[in-house]
């Protein structure tokens, strides 16, 4: 254990309250302290790069300046502490005189942490002597100081950090909690700004930096401001879509720099066996998709803003919205820090202040009628104008109380090692149209380098009967083979029905295939099917009720992969899940996983599930069955460029685009894609998209499985397979799981 500890400034109470800024002083000194408590002198003197520092120089340093600055010029007869000192502690004051290199700070072993905590408790001893004194003469210069050793704070919890990082043991700072996983946050939404001519910088009274000011007129544009932080789970889109490979998205120097040190993801993302892990304050976690996106340099922040389609905010559009906002957020407290989910939905930006420092695309430079102070207090922030860019609104490690709406942070545009995150800007004030879950999913699917949407936008009305003439198709074999297989098993399948369940089916359609269930198993007393489409739902719950006058209807309107309760009549039953048609074929490995375990939740205890997939044979049969002769299937898929002009007021020629259905033999799957067969243009929703001739729009997925993968899949969500009937050709499989 540190022999830094709280105890360590010794005074007497009636000094410790005979004035204000003696209090703040001593506050922030057993802050400091209070940071380092849980720290081995081995931590506290290892650097782990050029850019941090350790936490014992840190500590040094910052007593170094009050001796420097405040001391020495005012407090008659001070002797320094050790001569010595100026050389290994002055971090970058020029004025000053020479000093220990930067990178080098880690080889300090002399002086001991023990002799650097001497140096406080001398400081402080002489800084108490000071402010008793009438020292209020000081004024910005005292404050100056408070807020330097307030950065050093945060200083020494990003080098930590960092330190910790490079050991396999990936040690855990401090005794807090681990953060529980966040709540999924809204969808982000833009707010409008009118802009005009506005004013920015410190003016008024209180202590501001000098970079801070003069307060000064701006010219804005009208624009649009992220009411978020950027997520981990949004990141992580962007890393699927290839985010890190695209030099499109890039500036040149930030390809050049993914590119020499071979980013893949944020600093302290580790991929392992469990997916994406990030190193925190709080050890190696899980990557939390609620929380925002942490430890990016500015590179990286602006390549998924060109992914995302908008920009970074400039600096006076940050201060402009966060001048009339509360400072309130996620600051350095008393537990171990870490950015929290964005909570609730208002009108106003969230997590401005607080979390993590945001990435602008202002240049750090400065404002107009800026001049360095003279002397070494100058080179405080003046002298770093150049080559780095503004970040602002603190960070979950900045001290509360530390950060105003015209405080101005930097950095270099490589570095990642600060807690700095992003938030998206956009061009004009008119408030983003709160666009359909279909615009905004068709506005990415075409966004991405592989162009595509989800093939649940298929089924509008006439999509769904051509899906029904595409069942009855010579070659589309999968429904009248199920069918009959169904038909052929029902006898002995339904004795795994338990008595009085509720029959749930995902997907249900018109609920054709239910009937050969309900036939053989009067023992269903409730069937509840799921489906998205209001209209399905209607009609087969009507003719059901015609035909099953005995059984209870409660159907549910949902998507299927996404419901998390069943309607009251169908609980406390012993449920049997039905999940025909091998629209499991139609998600992805993962995305079948997880709805198989959301089924299971859904479904409780004990449950069965019967899932009926199609299975893998002759690439020709199956080519077939998804590109028929009579050219239904064809229509089904270009129907989706009719439902985009309908719904979307876009402008594809139908002509310019062919359907296309390919085996993809390493994925398993075949995969339908609509072709472009020109280069071509098209405007979907207000926004431009080219097409290289030969460039494609993938739009499904139909995975055809072995026995084997399928029981894999359903073992990875936490079903068990009890049993399996697989037709003659063309093999189609139903499974019964077991939870
Ligand atoms: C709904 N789903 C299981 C069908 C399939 O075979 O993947 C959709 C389909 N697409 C083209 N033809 C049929």
């Amino acid at each position: 254990m540190a022999p830094s500890d709280d105890a360590t400034i010794v005074l007497r109470p009636a000094e410790a309250t005979a004035g204000g800024l003696l209090e703040r002083y001593l506050a922030l000194r057993a802050r400091t302290q209070h940071l380092v408590r849980d720290l081995s002198a081995e931590d506290q003197l290892a650097q782990s790069m050029p850019d941090a520092s350790p936490a014992k120089w840190h500590l040094a340093h910052t007593t170094w300046f009050f001796e420097t600055f405040l001391l020495g010029p005012n407090l008659e007869g001070y002797r320094p502490f050790d001569e010595r000192f100026g050389y290994l502690f002055n971090s970058y004051y020029e004025t000053l005189g020479p000093r220990q290199p930067r990178p080098e700070r880690g080889l300090l072993t002399r002086p001991s942490l023990e002799r650097v905590m001497a140096y406080r408790a001398h400081v402080d001893e002489a800084m108490t002597r000071l402010l008793l004194s009438g020292a209020e003469g000081l004024g910005a210069l005292f404050d100056l100081g408070v807020a330097h050793e307030e950065q050093h704070q945060e200083l020494i919890l990003m080098d930590i950090l960092h330190l910790f990082a490079q050991s396999p043991l990936k040690p855990v700072y401090g005794r807090g909690h681990s953060p529980a996983p966040g709540a999924a946050p809204s969808d982000l939404a833009f707010v409008g700004y009118a802009g005009g001519l506005v004013e920015i910088g410190h003016g008024g009274d209180g202590f501001a930096f000098d970079n801070e000011g003069p307060r000064h007129k701006v010219f804005l544009a009208p624009f649009s401001l992220a009411d978020r932080l950027v997520t981990n789970g949004e990141w992580l889109s962007f890393m699927a879509d290839g985010g890190y490979d695209r030099p499109e998205l890039w500036l040149s120097d930030g390809w050049s720099q993914v590119q020499s040190e071979g980013w893949r993801a944020p600093l302290y993302w580790e991929h392992g066996p469990e997916g994406w892990q990030a190193m925190s304050l709080h050890g190696l976690r899980p990557v939390d998709p609620a929380t925002p996106v942490s430890h990016l340099s500015y590179f990286e922040a602006e390549a998924y803003a060109a992914w995302a389609g908008a920009r970074l905010p400039t600096e006076a559009e940050w201060e402009h919205v966060a001048a009339q906002l509360p400072i309130r957020g996620v600051f350095l407290a008393r537990g171990t820090p870490a950015p929290a989910a964005a909570e609730g939905g208002t009108s106003a930006p969230r997590q401005m202040f607080g979390d993590l420092w945001e990435w602008t695309r202002s240049a750090y430079a400065p404002y107009p009628g800026f001049v360095s102070a003279p002397g070494a207090v100058g080179e405080y922030n003046g002298k770093f104008m150049s080559g780095q860019m503004v970040l602002r609104g603190g960070a979950c490690v900045t001290p509360p109380g530390h950060v105003r709406a015209t405080y101005r942070n930097f950095f270099h545009p490589h570095q990642r090692w600060m807690f700095s995150g992003l938030r998206l800007a956009r061009d004009g004030a008119a408030p983003a149209p709160r666009r359909s879950a279909f615009e905004a999913d068709v506005v990415a699917g075409l966004s991405r380098r592989q162009k595509s949407v989800p093939p649940k936008y298929f089924y509008d009305a006439p999509g769904s009967a051509l899906f029904e003439d595409i069942c009855g198709l010579p070659e589309y074999y999968p429904t009248r083979t199920e069918l009959a297989l169904l038909r052929e098993v029902a006898p002995q399948l339904t004795t795994h029905v338990p008595g009085g369940a509720a029959l749930v089916e995902f997907g249900s359609g018109a609920s054709l295939k239910t009937r050969v269930l309900l036939d053989h198993a009067p023992q269903i007393a409730v069937y509840t099917p799921i489906d998205i489409s209001p209209s399905a739902l209607e009609s087969a719950v009507a003719s059901l009720s015609a035909d099953y006058p005995e059984l209870e209807l409660s159907p549910l309107v949902e998507d299927f992969t996404i419901a998390l309760d069943l309607p009251g009549a169908a609980q406390r039953r012993p449920a049997f899940g039905f999940f025909p048609g091998s629209t499991i074929g139609n998600l992805l490995p993962e995305e079948a996983v997880e709805f198989l375990a959301n089924a299971r939740h859904l479904l409780g205890p004990g449950a069965r599930f019967l899932v009926g997939a199609d299975l893998v044979k002759a690439a020709d049969v199956l080519v077939a069955a998804y590109d028929d002769a009579q050219g239904v299937t064809a229509a089904f898929n270009l129907n989706l460029l009719t439902r985009m002009n309908r719904e979307l007021g876009a402008d594809f020629d139908l002509s310019g685009f062919a359907h296309r259905a390919v085996w993809n033999e390493p994925k398993s799957r075949i995969e339908m894609h609509l072709v472009a067969v020109r280069d071509q243009s098209v405007t979907v929703a207000g926004r431009r998209f080219d097409f290289a001739e030969g460039e494609t729009i993938h739009t499904e997925n139909s995975h055809k499985f072995t026995p084997e993968a399928l029981s894999t899949l359903a073992a990875q969500a936490g079903w068990r397979l009890e049993a399996q009937w697989i037709s003659p050709a063309p093999e189609f499989g139903l499974f019964l799981l077991v939870n």
